[in-house]
């Protein structure tokens, strides 16, 4: 049986209405929320690095995790051999957990939909799970990724997929696409991201690669 705090803390986290109040339900969450998300059951981290081993074979690449929280993404990728990873995230209790794995060579406090504070072309490859969605990252925050992300490199990321065609995200895919920055190679079917929690949630995984 679900506890009954972990859907609490969801909700905060869902009825935040600005950065600061996401910040601070994702502070508060932090040291509970891998207990949490695993009891409701959280798929997108497997289906997501599943589908990046796929296209970026390079143990070497160096690799950003968007939106890193407390590391869930850099301790798989560094099961899987992954050595050269930069995570950011807007909750520096999130950032505070991500680093006891050991998986990152390096942490910041960084906002995705603002300008990310890395020179053009610096990553290889960028994963992005579970941030950008409603009241989360902004579809903005892919001018910022296509810019960081070498022309050649992809880009993996999970979203809800009502929120893909309410909230400007499909509308920012398009835009990219036809600007000639990034193509789409891969779009998972909608599964239940969190199935135990609410399996009316469905979230699908993009692969885009970088043009230019
Ligand atoms: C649902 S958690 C996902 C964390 C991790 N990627 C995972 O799969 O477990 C969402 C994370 O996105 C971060 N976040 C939300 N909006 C953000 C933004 N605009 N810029 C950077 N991080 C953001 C939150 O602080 C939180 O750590």
């Amino acid at each position: 049986m679900l506890d009954p705090a972990s859907s609490r803390i969801l909700k905060k986290v869902y009825a935040a209405t600005s950065n600061e109040e996401l910040e601070v339900a994702y502070d508060e969450w932090a040291d509970d929320y891998d207990a949490h998300v695993t009891g409701f059951g959280w798929k997108s981290p497997a289906v997501a690095v599943g589908l990046f081993g796929r296209y970026v074979p390079s143990r070497e690449a160096r690799v950003l995790d968007a939106g890193a929280g407390t590391g869930q993404i850099g301790e798989l990728l560094m099961i899987m051999g992954y050595g050269n990873l930069m995570g950011i995230d807007l909750s520096a209790g999130m950032l505070a957990k991500a680093q006891k794995t050991g998986a990152y060579g390096e942490l910041r406090q960084m906002l995705l939909g603002e300008h990310l504070d890395f020179p053009d072309n610096h990553f290889a490859a960028c994963l992005s799970v579970g941030v950008f969605t409603a009241g989360h990252a902004p579809a903005a925050g892919f001018d910022e990724l296509v810019r960081v992300v070498a022309p050649g490199g992809f880009i993996v990321f999970s979203l809800r997929d009502v929120v893909y065609l309410d909230d400007g995200f499909k509308a920012k895919f398009d835009a990219l696409a036809a600007e000639g920055h990034w193509e789409r190679v891969e779009k998972t079917p909608a599964y239940a991201a969190l199935p135990y929690e609410d399996p009316e949630i469905k979230h699908n995984v993009f692969v885009f690669r970088v043009l230019t």
